[in-house]
This record gives C-alpha cells, structure tokens and sequence, in this order.
C-alpha cells in the first residue's frame, strides 16, 4: 500500500488513522517517496501551538521548482504542464512543455537576478492570467525570492497597501489585461499604486494587449528583451524546508490585509499529495481549475500542486460568459478535460443560462468536478452533478482557506460518497475538532459547533508577515491549543462534515473572503459619511451580496441619496476593487450598539436578510428606537 495514492475507501480509513496514531511517521513516508531532497530532514515535525511556532521537515533542503519541473524532464519533457486557453477562442491555445517550462522558468530567474533580486526579497506579482504569471512565481521560487502574488482585479489603494507591508523590491505587470470584451489598464493601476510605494526599484512589464503604456524611466522596463537575452539554465538556490515561499494576502476582521506567509517544504509536500488523491490525477488527464493564480485555490492546485505532479495544468485568462455562456463548456470539450474544479458563484451563474449552452458540447472526458471558496447550495450541486458530470463525476466539495495551504476536508472521488452540501471526510494528516460556545471539544456527532484543527499540518500558514501577533490572536487564541477557522460546521451521524459558513465579521461574496471593516473604512472615507456598517445577505447567484447601513454627516443629508449610493461604491471599487461593491445601501440615522459601544452586528444581518420576525432582545442596546426606525425604513419600501 502506498501512502501516496488512496485508491480504495477503505484504505482511506487506515490512512487516516494512522496519520492521526503517527503523524511524524505517516507524513515522512509521504515526503520519502515523491520528491528530490539535496538534503533530508532532521526532523520531522516540532510545534507548539500556543507561541505558536510549526516547523516541518526541519534541516531538509530542496528547491520546490526542481520538484515542480526540473525532476519530470526526462520522462515528461515533451508533455504539456502549462496549457494556456486565451481570452479571446480566435486566439491559438499554447501548450507549454515541461521542457519549455524549464527554459522558460530559468530564463526568467535570470532576469530577476539580473534585477538584483536576491534570496528572501520580496517580489510583487500583479499580471493577468497569461503564462508569465505562472512562470514568474516559479521564477521567484527558483532563487529564493518571496512572491507576493496580487490578484489583478484588485485596486491600487489594496495593491499599494500589499507591496508597502511585504516591502516589495520589484513589481511584475502587463500593460494590460484582457477580460471578456474588456480590456483593463494594469500598467495604469499600479503606476497609480507605486506614487505610495517608495520601496519599489524595478517594474517588469509584460506585453499583452499591446497598448501604448507610459514607461517610467530606469523603473519600467519591458520584459520580453530581458528574456531573449538571458540564459535558460539556472541553477535552483537550495532553500531550507521552512524558507518563506510566500506571501498571501487574505481579508481579516480589521483594515489591514493579513499576509499569510507559507514555507516550502511542507507546502509542497500537502499541495502535492492532495492534488493527487483529491483529483485523483492519472498520467494522461488534463486538468482544468479555473480559479485565479491571484488566490491561493491558484497557488496551490493551479501551479504547485499539479506540476509536482508532473500533471497538464489549464490557465485560463478570460470568463465564463465571453463570448458567450458555453465558454467552460467549450474549452472542456476543446481540450478534452478530465478533472473540473470551479466555484459555487460561476456554477450558480452557469445554471441560470439556457442547457442549450452546456449541450453544444461533449464534455464525456470529465471525470471529476470541484467545488472550492464557500458552501455549495443543494440546488446548485445537482444541476452540476445532473448537466456538467451527468451523473457519472463525482463531485468533490473541498473546503480549505489562504491559511491552510490545501484541501482539507473533501470526498476522495470514487471512493467517498458524497452528500450535496457536505465536504464529508477531513484529509489524512488532519484532525478536526469541533467547539462549543464553552470553549470545549464536542465530541459526539449531529451537532454543530465552530470548527477548529488540532493538530499541524504541513502546509499550514506560519505567520502573518511582520505581525506574529496578530497570527496568534487571530487562529491560537480563541481556543486554547487549537487553529481556529472562523468558520462554522455541523457533522452528522457519520462523521461528514458540512461547513456552515462564517462565524465571524467576515463575509464571502461570489467566492471572495471580505473583511467587513476594510469596506466600512472605505466607505467613512467619503466626505459625506459619519459611520457605516456591513453585513452579509443571501444572494442567488453570489452567495452572500453586502448589505450597507450608512450614517451620514449632517452635510450629507440633503444630498441626492442615489448619488450618494454610486459614490459610496465608486469609493469601495478605489479602495478595494470592484468585487466588494454593495448591493444595498440604506442610509439611517443611527446604528444599533450595545452599551459599551459595539455594532450589533446580528440584528443588521437578520434585518438585511429579512428576518424580523426573531431580532431577540433589543432592549439591552444603547438606543433600541434605532431598530424600529431601520424597519420602518424598510417596510416603508425605501428605496435601498
Ligand atoms: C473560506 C476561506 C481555499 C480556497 C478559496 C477560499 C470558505 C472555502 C469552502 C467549501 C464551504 C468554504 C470558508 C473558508 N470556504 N471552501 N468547500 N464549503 N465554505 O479561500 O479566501 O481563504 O476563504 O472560504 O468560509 O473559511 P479563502
């Protein structure tokens, strides 16, 4: 039996228990079987959950791009890793070999060392999803170098903020970014990022939409040249097994994003053996996540996970809908994929298009369907299960965060049953615990409680760059010796479990994690605003929408309040990007606090979701007449 691949149920059981009775001895056996090490560990594993401090495979040394390229050239260097599906369908697919990988890769490395980027510098990635994206990350890790990947739909407000607080040396971009019918600015946006970010020498820019971009002298300078000249052999720096990889940034409960930083050695590792067993990847399958290189769903199982398995990995640049509904569909069909692994927001969206849109097209290579970034509703995993995998795919729901580095609780396909709406089984290697409100471990099953792991696993987070303390006060306080999600859970007589959703002020909206305060500190930035405060509500197609309740400085109360409304997100689309817009603003003349001075919170939310009929007591609050006013305003059918 390989502890590498499950390939029964049954011995999914076994596993599991033995990574719980052994987790030094279960998680060596893995790391032994599938990787290159210049160097083995000492130790397998040290923690201490209360400074906190985890190490894995201490005293080993590698380079996770060797593991990712270098070991499958010789017997796959004519296979595809990177298959690049372009915007636009006219526009020829790329199919990058391993071995082009490889010279690809290294090239870039040399241009970043011949940048003077070194060992443990920070790097910025801020591209769209074409080939440089992935290959700058792995650029970046073949010498040492962090990156700090920034999704492109973000701001220059929220990309200054990330580049200042890793100080990043250099940033990577593209003049521009194709999206759909769009095309966006991007050498625009972080112009207007880096006025703020003093820190940053160099900018490396892409050409891909070809526009006429201002290059700033001795900063800018154009990718492409570099790269024909620079070498394609670099030699990989040999980093220790706990040597940042990255940085990623993640919304939390308060303004400042929270830069997870995750390590090498055991983030290959679990990205790796998930990869495998959860998508059950064979040798000739073509797997296709569609998630954004910007989030760590694209770190971890678009670029780490897959390549270390030596697999074919699908970019795709454009969107669901352009040119029309049956894009996905399209490119399943096109390139014949066997593994599928998407968001609920994209599958709700898909859903409410006409069948006609996934009938045009032959999707029987399908083998397999993700789900990944908040619960998947009971409706729209049958029309997955009924019209994407009809039937025959099973569906593996996977619940993981930024902070975990990997899947953790998910079906192993083919051999877990699933259950629409429940991840099932924890991983081998992870160990769940479900809390009360007491602060103690539930340990029987039907119940519901907050959910923790209490137990390491390789790939966790191990800091938040610059703030340990902040990591310890947000996963290591709530709980004494346990990493607390923040999420809820209910596991039934079986041991699945099924993720509730948040517990705390952070809200998921069409897959992304916001933090409530960041958007309320945007919005009390306009000139009109006093206070505000966020909740989330139900939303068909993006789970959850926002909801604001917004407080306005006297000079703002005879101003045209729809006005006011598109200000208010024009300011949100600054500060943060456009994905945190809110869907409904009602103005009010006061927010319900309790007496030392704290936003309800869950009185907004149940008003927002239209649940007035169970608002529980109001009277403790400081001023429970703003409640009947926020009602009236809503019964009286406001505009909002
Ligand atoms: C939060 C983490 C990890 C990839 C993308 C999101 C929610 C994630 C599921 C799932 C229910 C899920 C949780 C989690 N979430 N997957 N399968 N079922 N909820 O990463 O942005 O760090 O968000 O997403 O609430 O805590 P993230």
């Amino acid at each position: 039996m390989s502890n590498y691949h499950i390939k029964h149920l049954e011995e999914y059981f076994q596993i599991h228990r033995k990574s719980v009775r052994d987790p030094e001895g279960f998680w060596e056996e893995v790391a032994e079987e599938h990787f290159i090490w210049r160097k083995r560990w000492d130790k397998v594993l040290s923690w201490d959950f209360e400074k906190p401090e985890v190490k894995w495979f201490e005293g080993a040394k590698l380079n996770i791009t060797e593991n990712c390229i270098d070991r499958h050239l010789r017997i796959r260097g004519e296979k595809t890793a990177i298959l690049f599906e372009p915007n636009d369908p006219k526009e020829e697919a790329e199919h990058i070999s391993y071995q082009q990988l490889y010279e690809r890769v290294n090239q870039f490395a040399n241009v970043l060392k011949d940048q003077g980027i070194k060992k443990g510098d920070r790097v910025c990635i801020y591209l769209p999803m074409i080939p440089e994206l992935a290959i700058s990350t792995l650029a970046c890790a073949r010498i040492g170098a962090i990156h700090s990947v920034v999704f492109a739909g973000f701001s220059a407000t929220a990309l200054s903020t990330r580049i200042n607080d890793s100080d990043c040396k250099m940033v990577i971009a593209s003049d521009g970014s194709y999206r759909g019918s769009k095309t966006i600015d991007l050498k625009g946006i972080v112009d207007e990022a880096l006025e703020e970010c003093p820190g940053v020498e160099t900018v490396l820019v892409a050409k891909r939409i070809h526009s006429d971009i201002e290059m700033k002298e001795d900063r800018d300078k154009w990718l492409q040249p570099l790269l024909d000249k620079a070498d394609t052999e670099c030699e990989p720096e040999i980093m220790d097994a706990e040597d940042p990889l990255f940085i990623l940034y993640t919304s939390g409960s308060t303004g400042m994003p929270k830069g997870m930083v995750h390590t090498t050695a055991g983030y290959m590792v679990y990205t790796a053996y998930t990869f495998k067993n959860v998508f059950q990847y064979r040798e000739n399958d073509v797997y296709w996540c569609t998630a954004d290189i910007g989030w760590i769903t694209g770190h971890s199982y678009i670029v780490y996970g897959p390549l270390a398995n030596g697999a074919t990995t699908v970019m795709f640049e454009g969107v669901p809908n352009y040119p029309d509904w049956g894009r996905f569909w399209e490119i399943v069909d096109k390139h014949k994929v066997t593994q599928f692994y998407t968001a609920p927001t994209a599958i709700r969206a898909l859903a409410k298009e006409n069948l006609e849109c996934v009938e045009k097209h032959d999707l029987s290579s399908l083998k397999v369907l993700g789900s990944v970034g908040e619960p998947i509703n009971e409706e729209a995993w049958h029309w997955y299960n009924d019209n994407i995998g009809k039937k025959k795919c099973p569906i593996v729901d996977t619940w993981w965060q930024t902070e975990t580095g990997g899947i953790m609780i998910s079906p192993i396909p083919y051999l877990t049953p699933t259950k629409p709406t429940y991840a099932t089984f924890p991983l081998p290697g992870i160990q769940l615990s479900l809390m009360d409100e007491k602060g103690e471990e539930i340990t029987e099953n039907q119940v519901d409680g907050r959910l923790c792991i209490k137990f390491p696993w390789p790939s966790m987070a191990r800091t938040i760059w610059g703030n340990h303390k902040r990591y310890k006060e947000t996963y290591f306080s709530t709980y004494k010796n346990q990493y607390f999600t923040g999420d809820g859970a209910l596991r039934d007589e079986v041991g699945y479990y099924r993720i509730t959703g948040r517990v705390d002020d952070v809200i998921i909206v069409s897959g992304h994690n916001l933090g409530t305060a960041p958007i309320e500190d945007a919005i009390n930035e306009h000139q009109a605003v006093a206070e505000s405060a966020i909740v989330g509500f139900p939303h068909d197609i993006k789970g959850n929408a926002l909801y604001g309740y917004v407080i306005l400085k006297e000079s703002g109360e005879s101003r045209n309040h729809d006005n006011l409304r598109k200000e208010i997100n024009q300011i949100i689309t600054e500060h943060i990007g456009p994905i945190a817009k809110l869907d409904k603003i009602q103005f009010t003349s006061g927010l319900p606090k309790t007496r030392s001075g704290k936003i309800m919170r869950r009185i907004l939310r149940k008003i927002a979701c239209n649940e007035t009929d169970n608002l529980g007591d109001t009277s403790t609050l400081l001023n429970p007449e703003v409640v009947q006013e926020i009602m009236d305003n809503v019964l009286k059918n406001l505009k909002i």
